[in-house]
């Protein structure tokens, strides 16, 4: 086989490249399936007919015993007893139409009857129904005021009143709050612990014994004064406290210049005149030192036991305690020692103003000279506050009304209060001290 001669190269071609062909051009979207339609509304199903209005049913009877059972919880307001054991209860009737009460108010023009016709219409309401509901105010006669007066207070009413506070069987407990010296804050505790007393549920009284020197009504925003029922006084109630003093018996501006004698006979029908009813805590506020009312509260209320507040201050506290001790010569009996105004906070530092010490040091000077321990019961801080709201007649309330107080939040000083509440109200009444009521036979 011959060689031959090579192949010559294939000659390149000159000039541009060919146009590359086009790649195929995307299929169009194959269209899309038709959408089932969708069904054909139902015809709609006929409505049923329409109901008739019920035909309006004649009223269900309403029993009188049934309006009487609503009313059985309804308090007189100052009395705070059931309207229907106090014979306010005139007449009832009901018909198809309309329900009827008459009530009988102790005295005309009673303070309170605004409060008593909203409380008794509340009461009826839900048994009402459809009803008209009328409530008309008559005045007990003098034999129903006298039957009530009876009621209220045992026996057939021949006898004067007597002091509920001296009996042997008294529940009450009562508490004399005293101090050595003058504007230690005797008042100021006696209002706000009060009140504090109160809101845990207690049913509490106030008998301002400071007869010269009375600042319970400013203290506790008295704007009222009692209710007389013939010889009986019903005493205000204010923020759930009943309050009794002489300031809402003298004029304004008027000053008491009573003596002895006197202060002793105001003292006593405070507390055999006034009603206060089931009381759980009596509180007295005290003129300050060992003058003639703490001799009389001693005599007149032989089971009051002494609160003795003092400040801090070592000289304050030595004065205290010779108030504390009037009650060994009384035999009256100290529940312990409150310490007011122990320090004011300033930027969450303690500033012991009128010094330290002294709370602590009369209760244990008390202690060794009565033979029992007494007890340093609160240190009370000063808060501005406090007397802010003395002076606007507004006692603390257990939340801190300061502008940066959380909601709900309780100033130290209020919480001081609610501790203190808290001991002397769960406190038994004690029987250390106290000369009970036998006799030898
Ligand atoms: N913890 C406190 N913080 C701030 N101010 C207080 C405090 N305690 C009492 N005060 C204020 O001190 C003043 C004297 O208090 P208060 O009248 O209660 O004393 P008092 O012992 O009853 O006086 P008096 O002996 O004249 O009856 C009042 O202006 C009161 O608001
Ligand atoms: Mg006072």
């Amino acid at each position: 086989m011959s060689s031959g001669a090579a192949l010559p190269p294939k000659p390149l071609p000159q000039g541009p490249l060919p146009p590359k062909p086009l790649p195929p051009e995307p299929l169009p979207p194959k269209p899309l399936p038709p959408e089932p339609l969708p069904p054909e509304p139902l015809p709609p199903e006929p409505l049923p007919p329409k109901p008739l209005p019920p035909k309006p049913l004649p009223p269900e009877p309403l029993p009188q015993d049934a309006v009487l059972a609503a009313l059985a919880r309804v308090q007189d307001p100052e009395i705070r007893r059931p309207i229907t054991d106090l014979g306010m209860v005139d007449t009832v009737e009901v018909s198809d139409e309309k329900l009827s009460v008459r009530l009988l108010l102790t005295i005309p023009g009673c303070p309170l009857k605004a409060t008593l016709d909203a409380d008794v219409r509340a009461a009826l309401a839900p048994l009402a129904g459809a009803r008209n509901v009328r409530v008309e105010m008559g005045v007990m006669n003098d034999e129903q005021r006298l039957a009530m007066r009876r009621g209220l207070r045992g026996g057939d009413g021949s006898r004067p009143p007597e002091n509920p506070f001296a009996q042997p069987g008294s529940l009450t407990r009562v508490y004399a709050v005293a101090s050595g010296k003058g504007g230690v804050g005797k008042s100021s505790v006696t209002a706000n612990l009060a009140v504090a007393l109160a809101a845990r549920g207690l049913q509490v009284g106030i008998l301002d014994a400071d007869v010269h020197g009375f600042s319970i009504p400013r203290i506790m925003g008295l704007d009222r004064g009692p209710t007389r029922v013939d010889d009986m006084i019903l005493p205000p109630i204010v923020h759930g406290v009943k309050v009794i003093s002489i300031g809402s018996f003298v004029a304004p501006g008027k000053a008491v210049i009573w003596r002895g004698p006197m202060l002793h006979r105001a003292v006593e029908q405070f507390l055999t005149d006034v009603f206060w009813g089931d009381l759980d805590v009596l509180l007295l506020d005290l003129p300050p030192g060992t003058g003639d009312v703490a001799i009389s509260v001693a005599q007149l209320l032989p089971h009051a036991e002494l609160l003795v507040v003092t400040t801090p201050q070592l000289a304050a506290a030595e004065v205290a305690e010779r108030a504390g001790l009037i009650a060994a010569q009384t035999e009256q009996r100290v529940a312990g020692v409150i310490e007011n105004m122990s320090w004011l906070e300033v930027g969450g530092e303690r500033l012991e103003i009128f010094g330290a010490g002294g709370g602590a040091a009369i209760a244990t000077q008390l202690s060794e000279q009565l033979g029992v321990a007494v007890e340093l019961l609160e240190q009370i801080p000063l808060d501005p506050m406090l007397r802010e709201r003395g002076d606007a007649g507004r006692p603390l309330n257990l939340a801190s009304e300061a502008p940066d107080a959380e909601p709900g939040e309780v100033s130290a000083v209020a919480a001081a209060f609610v501790r203190l509440a808290e001991r002397l109200g769960t406190r038994p009444r004690g029987l250390a001290g106290r000369k009970l009521p036998v006799s030898p036979r």
